[in-house]
């Protein structure tokens, strides 16, 4: 399976140590249980998420802090959710993208929210660094293999 893959090891933080993928996950395949029991697919999440972390935003420029408190529960367990697929595809999981530093930036928002702060600095600030340290290398490293995965499945057809 990985020859198929274009991005190579050198795009890797850990080049050639521990964090291969193993097995032939496929994020098209991967579905994952919600805490209140429905199952959601990987890019379910991934818009539930995008979605989730825009309206928290939105939420919090309207001062509607039920919403936005609502909203950020959505990302957590979206994000859990998350980190749990990569499971699917690495034995080693819990580091870069879903790593203690990324979660750190959520539960300040949380901090943030549960102060009732108004500062929309504040969380764009988190929000961003969020975008910076996990969606956008993740989405680097692991788009291109998406897409040619759906290449390959499409042209089975
Ligand atoms: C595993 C690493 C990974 C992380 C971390 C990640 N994504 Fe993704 N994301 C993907 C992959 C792979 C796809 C393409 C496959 C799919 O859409 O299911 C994707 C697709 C998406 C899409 C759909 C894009 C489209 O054009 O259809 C959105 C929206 C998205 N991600 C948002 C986010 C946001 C917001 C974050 C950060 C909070 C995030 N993602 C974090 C891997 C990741
Ligand atoms: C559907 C399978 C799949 C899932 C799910 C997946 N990955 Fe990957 N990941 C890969 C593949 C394939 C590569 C290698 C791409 C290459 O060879 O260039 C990779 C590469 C990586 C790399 C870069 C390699 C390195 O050693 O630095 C990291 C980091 C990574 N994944 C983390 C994650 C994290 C964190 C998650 C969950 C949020 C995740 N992956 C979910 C398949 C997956």
């Amino acid at each position: 399976m990985r020859g198929r893959y274009s991005l190579g090891w050198a795009h890797c933080a850990n080049k050639g140590q521990t964090f291969r993928p193993t097995g032939g996950g496929n994020f098209s395949q991967i579905t994952i249980d919600s805490e209140s029991g429905n199952s959601l697919d990987f890019h379910t999440i991934m818009v539930d998420l995008s979605n989730g972390l825009g309206a928290l935003r939105g939420n919090v420029v309207q001062g509607d802090f039920d919403a936005a408190l609502k909203s950020y529960q959505v990302v957590r367990e979206r994000f859990t959710m998350m980190e749990l697929a990569c499971t699917a595809c690495h034995d080693e999981p819990r580091e870069y993208f879903v790593d203690s530093r990324v979660k750190g930036r959520l539960l300040r928002i949380g901090g943030f929210l549960r102060k009732g702060s108004q500062d929309v600095d504040l969380y764009t600030q988190e929000l961003n660094n969020i975008n910076e340290v996990s969606c956008m290398p993740c989405h680097q490293v692991h788009m291109p293999a998406a897409f040619l995965q759906q290449y390959w499945e499409s042209s089975k057809n």
